[in-house]
């Protein structure tokens, strides 16, 4: 559809990610990859720090994009989203003006001079092809939801002052969810869409060699393993990807060479992030490091 990406295939996707420090696995490479062929928004959903955000940043990087990215939370709108006028300047023109300009002027204020454009129409009006990220769109609210809509399936956007403006370029649009509640049909069937779960270990040790490159795979490995125990234990907060390299990190700061108990305490806040759960851990920590 696009061109640009007809020679691109699932194995070299995965290597140009990789050579960003992004590790795919071939479900996940697959199907961005039919985003880029088809030219569809991708929706990637799945629990908080299994590297979402993070492949929209790779992508955009490796591509050389600009990355706009859209932060969703609730309450937003598309003064947020999409446009706002600048009041502040409107007002200084209404001023300046005699009250005879002032009757004609009306239409003025409503003018590309006085318009801020917000990340969705910055990259709708973009000149070159960006990815767009609308990250974590499950925090917004469902009309917000509904107003997606129109930018998802015809990638356009009406402002209802100046009216609609469609994309020269079509943005390469992927959507987050960490799934706090379930999105709509409507706004699935106009992407593709894939899960991304916790990865298995050995892709969770890639993924942390990849983040330091300094780590040796004894370690890693150990750190891993210890973050999978605790991901069976009952706490409020599964540790996930971003602990397990935050943990790792913070062990090589200390030059701890293996994981021992002793270092596991110490350093156990930078992976359980819960009182309760630090307490518990705390207490069971001989079942964390085996
Ligand atoms: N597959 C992966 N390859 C490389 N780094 C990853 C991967 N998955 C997660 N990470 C790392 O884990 C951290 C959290 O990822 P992030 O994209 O913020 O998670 P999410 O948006 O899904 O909550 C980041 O530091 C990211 O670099
Ligand atoms: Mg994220």
């Amino acid at each position: 559809m696009s061109g640009a990406f007809d020679d691109l295939t699932v194995p070299t996707l995965t290597e140009q990610l990789g050579e960003q420090g992004y590790i795919a696995d071939r479900g996940l490479a697959t199907t961005l990859l039919l985003a880029l062929k088809l030219g569809k928004p991708l929706l990637l959903e799945g629990e908080v720090g299994v590297g979402k955000t993070e492949l929209a940043r790779t992508l955009a990087e490796m591509l050389g994009r600009d990355l706009i990215r859209l932060q969703c939370y609730e309450g937003i709108d598309t003064h947020h989203a999409l446009y706002e006028w600048d009041y502040a300047r409107q007002m200084l023109h209404v001023r300046s003006l005699s009250q005879a300009e002032l009757a004609s002027s009306d239409e003025d204020l409503f003018s590309e001079r006085f318009l801020v454009e917000r990340p969705l129409l910055q990259a709708v009006r973009a000149g070159e092809q960006c990815v767009l990220l609308i990250d974590e769109v499950d925090r917004a609210d469902d009309e917000f939801e509904a107003f997606l809509l129109e930018l998802l399936s015809e990638f356009q956007v009406t402002i209802p002052e100046m009216g609609t403006v469609k994309a020269s370029t079509r943005p390469i649009v992927i959507l987050t969810s960490n799934r706090t509640r379930e999105l709509h049909d409507a706004l699935k069937r106009r992407c593709l869409y894939t899960w991304i779960g916790f990865p298995p270990h050995e892709r969770v040790v890639a993924i942390v060699r990849s983040r330091i490159p300094d780590v040796s795979t004894a370690l890693a490995d150990q750190v891993v393993s210890a973050v999978n125990r605790l991901r069976e234990m009952e706490l409020e907060k599964l540790p996930g990807v971003a602990e397990t390299i935050d943990w790792t990190t913070s062990l090589e700061a200390l030059g701890a060479q293996s994981l021992t108990e002793e270092i596991a305490l110490d350093t156990l806040g930078a992976v359980v992030k819960d009182r309760d759960d630090l307490e518990f851990t705390t207490k069971s920590i001989s079942d964390v490091v085996a």
